[in-house]
């Protein structure tokens, strides 16, 4: 990896810091330094996190599950059929409805559902419960009966191990999620269960993936280069195509997958320690206040869910050091994750406008008033605070980023993306593009959004889902026979004239079958 432009701080692209009083400069400065990481700590950063993906793959300790998703291949064109979908785990709870043809979406109906609190913080079953009454209620606006046979795609946004395309354990809640009793159930079965308690008994999912997962077969459906889908929003999280053969962990039969795609779930990439040496006390104060402590390491420094309290975080230890809001009361100073990311995008158009007003009007809203409360410094001091954690970010998504790409065999390829952060953060894009771009200079690759994957992409893996489970039933059921030939009439076998099936006939045969409920 090679390293990246760099001024004598290690920062790059951001403004310097220039205030009436130098000491100050100075102080705030110093203070902040650790936010940036200079060339070795981006090297090493970038092993570590090469080095992860490998473990993973070879099934020793790593911080990254390396998912296996099973979905070995990205949409062809063929994609058809009606779809149930639910995506649970970004900012809203979605049921949907997806029609597909020839690869394409020709409509996508949804509604949002809320999600409580203690439906989100309480017993797992009640959660299940609830995402079946909202499947009920969604099919009766759609004029669905109840009883109707319906495939459906199941977007669940969080860590799970995967044991087939259907079937998958929740290996740890994330964001705002925490129901205990959940972890190490398989969610499929959990879904499916509270289906049939409200009369859904011919809802069948027939997937389970990831929003990443759904942005990057969106994404492929978009531009056929896509390999990567990533997502930067409340979480953060990327999957890629990667090559069969280098995956060991398959459970069930292999049916010469040339490629599969792979969940990394990087969020928690560093849970093991590996990343410590760029750990602030300001990650470690974000970390102590969340809600689910030492894990999810690298979400905390990138997401949405967590830039907006590392900013309140780090104004917070500079206004204990006397080197912000000295005139200001400290009772306006928000609470602990009352400072929302959004915020820090907001400050970070500034940057882009060469104003004030932004931030100012960030600070209006927490009752600051400007020449009472605060003046033009404590604003450029704020603005530069903003930028360290936001450039920290695009950084750190982007050593990933070129690491991945790195270890594609495709020289160009398009990375498809979405989330708030990505489509909200004025600079953090632009930050990527360039900092990738440095990163792994042979690759060529295109930024490109792919919205609502975690949607769409449900009703195309569920399409997808189909094709496959056809032909490996019509391939299992070929084998099968081979099998039975081999063993009472070998004659028959080798001349493969005299009675003996044919593949094609076989998957006439299943696919007929199996398609059947469209
Ligand atoms: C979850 C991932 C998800 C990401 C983006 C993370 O917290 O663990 O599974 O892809 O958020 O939603």
């Amino acid at each position: 990896m090679c390293g990246v432009t760099h001024n004598e701080e290690g920062s790059y692209d951001i403004e310097d810091l220039k205030l009436k009083d130098a000491q100050r400069v100075k102080l705030v400065k110093e203070l902040l330094r650790k936010l940036i990481l200079n060339k070795d700590e981006i090297q090493r950063v970038g092993e570590a996190f090469k080095k992860e993906m490998a473990n993973a793959l070879d099934e020793k300790s790593s911080s990254l599950q390396m998912e296996n998703t099973y979905i070995p291949e990205l949409p062809d064109g063929t994609e058809k059929g009606k779809y149930l979908a639910l995506d649970l785990g970004g900012t809203n709870f979605r049921v949907l409805l997806l029609e597909l043809a020839r690869g394409e979406i020709l409509r996508e109906e949804f509604k949002f559902y809320h999600i409580s609190d203690e439906a989100r913080l309480g017993c797992g079953i009640e959660l299940f419960d609830y995402l079946a009454e909202c499947v009920k209620d969604f099919m009766g606006l759609e004029g669905i009966p109840l009883d109707a046979k319906m495939p459906m795609g199941f977007t669940f946004s969080f860590p799970m191990k995967q044991h087939s395309l259907h079937s998958a354990e929740l290996v740890t809640w994330t964001k705002s999620f925490n129901c205990p009793s959940v972890v190490g159930r398989d969610v499929v079965k959990l879904l499916q269960q509270s289906l049939l308690k409200h009369g859904m008994e011919n809802i069948e999912v027939l997937c389970i993936l990831n929003d990443t997962t759904g942005t990057l077969v969106e994404g492929a459906r978009l531009d056929k280069k896509t390999r990567i889908g990533m997502i930067l929003g409340t979480g953060s999280n990327a999957a890629f195509l990667e090559r069969a053969e280098r995956v060991h962990h398959w459970e069930g039969e292999r049916h010469n997958e040339k490629n599969v795609i792979i969940d990394i779930e990087w969020g928690a990439f560093g849970d093991k320690g590996s990343i410590d040496f760029i750990r602030t006390e300001y990650d470690k104060e974000v970390d102590n206040g969340s809600l689910l402590k030492r894990s999810f390491t690298f979400e905390k420094y990138i997401s949405g869910k967590y830039l907006g309290e590392v900013c309140r975080v780090v104004l917070k230890d500079l206004c204990d050091k006397r080197l912000l809001f000295t005139k200001a009361s400290k009772d306006l100073f928000p609470a602990p994750w009352k400072f929302g990311t959004d915020n820090v995008s907001h400050i970070e158009e500034d940057a882009i406008t060469g104003s004030n007003t932004s931030t100012i009007k960030v600070l209006d809203k927490f009752n600051y008033k400007f020449n009472v409360d605060y003046d033009e410094d404590d604003i450029k001091v704020i603005q530069y605070a903003a930028a360290l954690v936001s450039y920290r970010a695009a950084l750190l998504v982007s050593i990933c980023t070129a690491v991945l790409l790195n270890r594609m065999k495709e020289k160009d390829v398009t990375i498809a993306v979405d989330g708030s952060v990505y489509k909200h953060h004025p600079r953090l894009k632009r930050w990527v593009k360039q900092l990738i771009k440095e990163l792994a200079p042979e690759k060529e690759f295109h930024l490109m959004l792919a919205e609502d994957g975690s949607g769409k992409g449900a009703g195309l893996v569920s399409a997808i889902a189909e094709r496959i489970n056809a032909r490996n039933a019509a391939a299992d059921e070929c084998q099968k026979l081979k099998q039975h030939n081999i063993t009472t009439s070998p004659q028959k076998h080798s001349n493969g004239v005299n009675g003996a099936f044919h593949t094609s006939d076989i998957n006439v045969y299943t696919n007929g079958h199996t398609n059947g409920h469209h």
